[in-house]
Protein backbone atom coordinates (compact mmCIF):
# COMPACT_ATOMS: atom_id res chain seq x y z
CA UNK A 1 0.00 0.00 0.00
CA UNK A 2 2.78 2.14 0.61
CA UNK A 3 4.48 2.16 -3.11
CA UNK A 4 0.66 2.81 -4.24
CA UNK A 5 0.09 6.05 -1.78
CA UNK A 6 3.86 6.95 -3.11
CA UNK A 7 2.46 6.52 -6.91
CA UNK A 8 -0.33 9.05 -6.31
CA UNK A 9 1.79 11.69 -4.31
CA UNK A 10 4.12 11.75 -7.35
CA UNK A 11 1.42 12.13 -9.90
CA UNK A 12 -0.20 14.74 -7.88
CA UNK A 13 3.35 16.62 -7.77
CA UNK A 14 4.07 16.32 -11.29
CA UNK A 15 0.68 17.28 -12.41
CA UNK A 16 1.15 20.39 -10.14
CA UNK A 17 4.50 21.20 -11.71
CA UNK A 18 3.18 20.79 -15.35
CA UNK A 19 0.16 23.42 -14.18
CA UNK A 20 3.16 25.91 -13.30
CA UNK A 21 4.21 25.54 -16.52
CA UNK A 22 7.35 22.58 -16.35
CA UNK A 23 7.34 21.21 -19.83
CA UNK A 24 10.64 19.04 -19.96
CA UNK A 25 11.64 16.37 -17.38
CA UNK A 26 15.19 17.25 -16.05
CA UNK A 27 17.28 15.09 -13.81
CA UNK A 28 18.77 16.39 -10.25
CA UNK A 29 22.37 17.07 -11.65
CA UNK A 30 23.68 18.36 -14.62
CA UNK A 31 24.01 15.54 -17.87
CA UNK A 32 27.49 16.16 -19.47
CA UNK A 33 26.06 15.08 -23.05
CA UNK A 34 29.88 14.98 -24.74
CA UNK A 35 30.93 12.49 -22.24
CA UNK A 36 27.83 10.06 -23.89
CA UNK A 37 29.11 7.67 -25.88
CA UNK A 38 26.58 7.78 -28.15
CA UNK A 39 27.22 5.90 -31.35
CA UNK A 40 27.35 7.79 -34.57
CA UNK A 41 25.37 6.56 -37.71
CA UNK A 42 28.14 6.06 -40.54
CA UNK A 43 26.91 6.64 -44.27
CA UNK A 44 26.67 3.47 -46.02
CA UNK A 45 28.24 3.69 -49.39
CA UNK A 46 25.15 4.02 -50.66
CA UNK A 47 23.98 7.23 -48.78
CA UNK A 48 25.38 9.79 -51.00
CA UNK A 49 27.47 11.81 -48.93
CA UNK A 50 26.67 16.01 -50.19
CA UNK A 51 29.93 18.15 -49.90
CA UNK A 52 29.86 21.74 -50.95
CA UNK A 53 32.51 22.33 -53.62
CA UNK A 54 35.64 24.21 -52.52
CA UNK A 55 35.34 27.58 -53.96
CA UNK A 56 38.12 29.33 -54.27
CA UNK A 57 37.62 32.80 -53.06
CA UNK A 58 37.12 35.53 -56.47
CA UNK A 59 40.34 37.89 -56.66
CA UNK A 60 38.90 41.52 -57.10
CA UNK A 61 39.49 42.90 -60.72
CA UNK A 62 40.59 46.53 -60.67
CA UNK A 63 38.59 46.73 -63.62
CA UNK A 64 39.99 50.94 -64.03
CA UNK A 65 43.60 49.74 -64.09
CA UNK A 66 42.87 46.82 -66.43
CA UNK A 67 41.34 49.62 -69.00
CA UNK A 68 44.26 51.66 -68.11
CA UNK A 69 46.76 49.26 -68.84
CA UNK A 70 44.66 48.27 -72.10
CA UNK A 71 44.47 52.04 -73.41
CA UNK A 72 48.21 52.73 -73.12
CA UNK A 73 49.12 49.35 -75.55
CA UNK A 74 47.22 50.60 -78.33
CA UNK A 75 49.44 52.55 -80.65
CA UNK A 76 46.65 53.54 -82.82
CA UNK A 77 42.72 53.92 -83.44
CA UNK A 78 42.18 50.51 -84.82
CA UNK A 79 44.09 48.91 -82.04
CA UNK A 80 42.22 51.20 -79.23
CA UNK A 81 39.03 49.69 -81.16
CA UNK A 82 40.26 46.58 -80.78
CA UNK A 83 41.32 46.76 -76.63
CA UNK A 84 37.96 48.37 -75.97
CA UNK A 85 36.06 45.39 -77.53
CA UNK A 86 37.96 43.16 -75.94
CA UNK A 87 37.50 44.96 -72.54
CA UNK A 88 34.95 42.26 -70.14
CA UNK A 89 34.76 44.59 -67.02
CA UNK A 90 31.65 46.55 -68.54
CA UNK A 91 28.20 45.13 -68.11
CA UNK A 92 26.35 47.67 -70.50
CA UNK A 93 28.37 45.62 -73.13
CA UNK A 94 26.56 42.58 -72.63
CA UNK A 95 23.32 44.54 -72.92
CA UNK A 96 23.86 46.54 -76.59
CA UNK A 97 23.94 45.42 -79.97
CA UNK A 98 26.76 47.45 -80.77
CA UNK A 99 29.88 48.98 -80.11
CA UNK A 100 30.05 52.53 -81.23
CA UNK A 101 33.02 53.85 -81.33
CA UNK A 102 33.57 56.70 -83.59
CA UNK A 103 32.59 58.65 -86.90
CA UNK A 104 34.10 61.52 -88.45
CA UNK A 105 37.44 62.24 -89.76
CA UNK A 106 39.97 61.37 -86.95
CA UNK A 107 43.00 63.77 -87.15
CA UNK A 108 40.29 66.92 -87.52
CA UNK A 109 40.66 70.00 -85.29
CA UNK A 110 37.53 69.42 -83.26
CA UNK A 111 36.45 66.48 -81.50
CA UNK A 112 32.80 66.16 -80.28
CA UNK A 113 32.56 63.88 -76.78
CA UNK A 114 28.93 62.97 -75.98
CA UNK A 115 27.68 60.64 -73.57
CA UNK A 116 26.66 57.27 -74.85
CA UNK A 117 24.86 55.59 -77.56
CA UNK A 118 20.76 55.97 -78.08
CA UNK A 119 18.82 53.52 -79.61
CA UNK A 120 19.16 54.84 -83.48
CA UNK A 121 22.67 54.74 -82.67
CA UNK A 122 23.04 50.99 -80.42
CA UNK A 123 21.33 50.02 -84.46
CA UNK A 124 23.54 51.54 -86.35
CA UNK A 125 27.09 51.37 -85.17
CA UNK A 126 27.56 55.00 -85.04
CA UNK A 127 27.52 57.89 -82.53
CA UNK A 128 24.75 60.61 -83.35
CA UNK A 129 22.72 58.98 -85.73
CA UNK A 130 19.41 60.01 -84.20
CA UNK A 131 17.17 62.93 -83.50
CA UNK A 132 20.08 64.80 -81.40
CA UNK A 133 22.61 63.85 -83.77
CA UNK A 134 20.81 65.20 -86.55
CA UNK A 135 20.51 68.42 -84.86
CA UNK A 136 24.41 68.36 -83.87
CA UNK A 137 25.07 68.23 -87.54
CA UNK A 138 23.37 71.05 -88.09
CA UNK A 139 24.91 73.24 -85.39
CA UNK A 140 27.86 72.15 -86.82
CA UNK A 141 27.09 72.86 -90.55
CA UNK A 142 26.51 76.64 -88.77
CA UNK A 143 29.88 77.26 -87.95
CA UNK A 144 31.27 75.10 -91.23
CA UNK A 145 32.16 71.71 -90.22
CA UNK A 146 30.95 68.29 -91.62
CA UNK A 147 31.22 64.73 -90.27
CA UNK A 148 31.47 63.79 -93.64
CA UNK A 149 34.27 66.24 -94.67
CA UNK A 150 37.28 64.92 -95.80
CA UNK A 151 39.64 68.07 -95.59
CA UNK A 152 40.76 68.16 -92.19
CA UNK A 153 39.60 72.40 -92.12
CA UNK A 154 36.15 71.42 -92.11
CA UNK A 155 36.00 68.13 -90.63
CA UNK A 156 35.26 66.95 -87.24
CA UNK A 157 35.60 63.60 -85.16
CA UNK A 158 32.69 62.56 -83.08
CA UNK A 159 32.70 59.58 -79.67
CA UNK A 160 30.91 59.22 -76.77
CA UNK A 161 32.34 58.59 -73.32
CA UNK A 162 30.64 54.90 -73.33
CA UNK A 163 30.89 52.89 -76.29
CA UNK A 164 27.77 50.54 -75.57
CA UNK A 165 24.19 51.86 -74.95
CA UNK A 166 23.09 51.58 -71.20
CA UNK A 167 19.87 50.10 -70.62
CA UNK A 168 16.79 52.70 -71.77
CA UNK A 169 19.20 55.43 -71.67
CA UNK A 170 20.16 55.85 -68.21
CA UNK A 171 22.53 58.24 -67.15
CA UNK A 172 25.88 56.62 -67.19
CA UNK A 173 27.45 55.33 -63.55
CA UNK A 174 30.56 56.56 -61.81
CA UNK A 175 31.92 53.11 -62.60
CA UNK A 176 30.79 53.16 -66.10
CA UNK A 177 32.58 56.30 -66.66
CA UNK A 178 36.07 55.69 -64.29
CA UNK A 179 36.28 52.47 -66.14
CA UNK A 180 35.72 53.57 -69.71
CA UNK A 181 37.70 57.38 -69.05
CA UNK A 182 41.32 55.21 -69.71
CA UNK A 183 39.89 54.78 -72.89
CA UNK A 184 38.93 57.88 -74.01
CA UNK A 185 41.62 60.05 -72.91
CA UNK A 186 44.10 57.61 -74.86
CA UNK A 187 41.16 58.18 -77.72
CA UNK A 188 41.24 61.94 -77.74
CA UNK A 189 45.19 61.83 -77.40
CA UNK A 190 45.32 59.16 -80.70
CA UNK A 191 42.96 61.16 -82.42
CA UNK A 192 44.44 64.41 -81.80
CA UNK A 193 42.13 67.06 -81.72
CA UNK A 194 43.01 70.99 -81.25
CA UNK A 195 39.95 71.58 -79.50
CA UNK A 196 37.44 69.41 -77.40
CA UNK A 197 33.64 70.00 -77.05
CA UNK A 198 31.97 68.24 -74.38
CA UNK A 199 28.37 67.61 -74.83
CA UNK A 200 26.40 67.80 -71.67
CA UNK A 201 27.15 66.54 -67.91
CA UNK A 202 28.60 62.86 -68.66
CA UNK A 203 31.70 64.05 -70.57
CA UNK A 204 32.31 67.05 -68.48
CA UNK A 205 32.12 64.28 -65.37
CA UNK A 206 34.60 62.22 -66.96
CA UNK A 207 37.10 64.50 -68.34
CA UNK A 208 36.79 67.50 -66.08
CA UNK A 209 35.76 66.10 -62.51
CA UNK A 210 32.91 68.28 -62.27
CA UNK A 211 29.04 69.14 -63.66
CA UNK A 212 26.72 71.29 -63.77
CA UNK A 213 26.55 72.10 -67.37
CA UNK A 214 24.48 75.31 -67.14
CA UNK A 215 26.64 77.10 -64.70
CA UNK A 216 30.18 75.56 -66.95
CA UNK A 217 28.90 76.07 -70.12
CA UNK A 218 30.33 78.40 -72.31
CA UNK A 219 33.65 78.40 -70.29
CA UNK A 220 36.86 77.01 -71.77
CA UNK A 221 38.10 74.40 -69.38
CA UNK A 222 41.12 72.03 -70.55
CA UNK A 223 40.80 68.17 -71.14
CA UNK A 224 43.72 66.04 -72.24
CA UNK A 225 46.04 69.10 -72.59
CA UNK A 226 43.91 70.65 -74.84
CA UNK A 227 41.04 73.46 -75.14
CA UNK A 228 37.72 71.77 -74.24
CA UNK A 229 34.17 73.65 -74.45
CA UNK A 230 31.50 72.48 -72.59
CA UNK A 231 27.87 72.88 -73.88
CA UNK A 232 24.54 71.77 -73.79
CA UNK A 233 23.71 68.39 -75.19
CA UNK A 234 21.75 68.71 -78.38
CA UNK A 235 18.75 66.07 -76.61
CA UNK A 236 18.90 69.12 -74.24
CA UNK A 237 18.34 71.78 -76.55
CA UNK A 238 15.48 69.87 -78.33
CA UNK A 239 13.84 69.36 -75.15
CA UNK A 240 14.87 73.57 -74.49
CA UNK A 241 14.72 74.92 -77.67
CA UNK A 242 15.25 78.26 -75.45
CA UNK A 243 18.82 77.27 -74.59
CA UNK A 244 19.39 77.31 -78.34
CA UNK A 245 20.74 81.01 -77.86
CA UNK A 246 23.51 80.10 -75.19
CA UNK A 247 24.88 77.02 -77.67
CA UNK A 248 25.29 79.24 -80.41
CA UNK A 249 27.11 81.79 -78.37
CA UNK A 250 29.45 78.82 -77.73
CA UNK A 251 29.18 77.59 -81.30
CA UNK A 252 30.82 81.33 -82.25
CA UNK A 253 33.18 80.95 -79.17
CA UNK A 254 34.34 77.63 -80.45
CA UNK A 255 34.87 78.64 -84.24
CA UNK A 256 36.55 81.89 -82.92
CA UNK A 257 39.22 79.31 -80.74
CA UNK A 258 39.30 77.37 -84.28
CA UNK A 259 41.16 79.98 -86.23
CA UNK A 260 43.38 81.23 -83.44
CA UNK A 261 44.08 77.57 -82.34
CA UNK A 262 47.95 76.37 -83.35
N1 LIG B 1 23.60 61.08 -77.33
C1 LIG B 1 24.91 60.98 -77.11
O1 LIG B 1 25.42 61.53 -76.15
N2 LIG B 1 25.63 60.28 -77.96
C2 LIG B 1 25.13 59.67 -79.02
O2 LIG B 1 25.88 59.04 -79.74
C3 LIG B 1 23.76 59.79 -79.22
C4 LIG B 1 23.00 60.50 -78.38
Amino acid sequence: MESANTYWADRALLEWQVELGADEALEEGPVDRYALNVAVEKPTAKQEVKVAPAVAPKAEVDAVAVARSAAKGAAGLEELAAAMQAYEHCELKRGAKSFVFADGQPGARLMIVGEAPGRQEDVAGKPFVGQAGQLLDKMLAAIGLDRAAQDIENAVYISNVLPWRPPANATPSPDEIAMMLPFLERHITLANPDLVVLMGNTPCQALLGRAGITRIRGQWAEAVGRPAMPMFHPAYLLRQPAAKREAWADLLAIKAKLRTAP
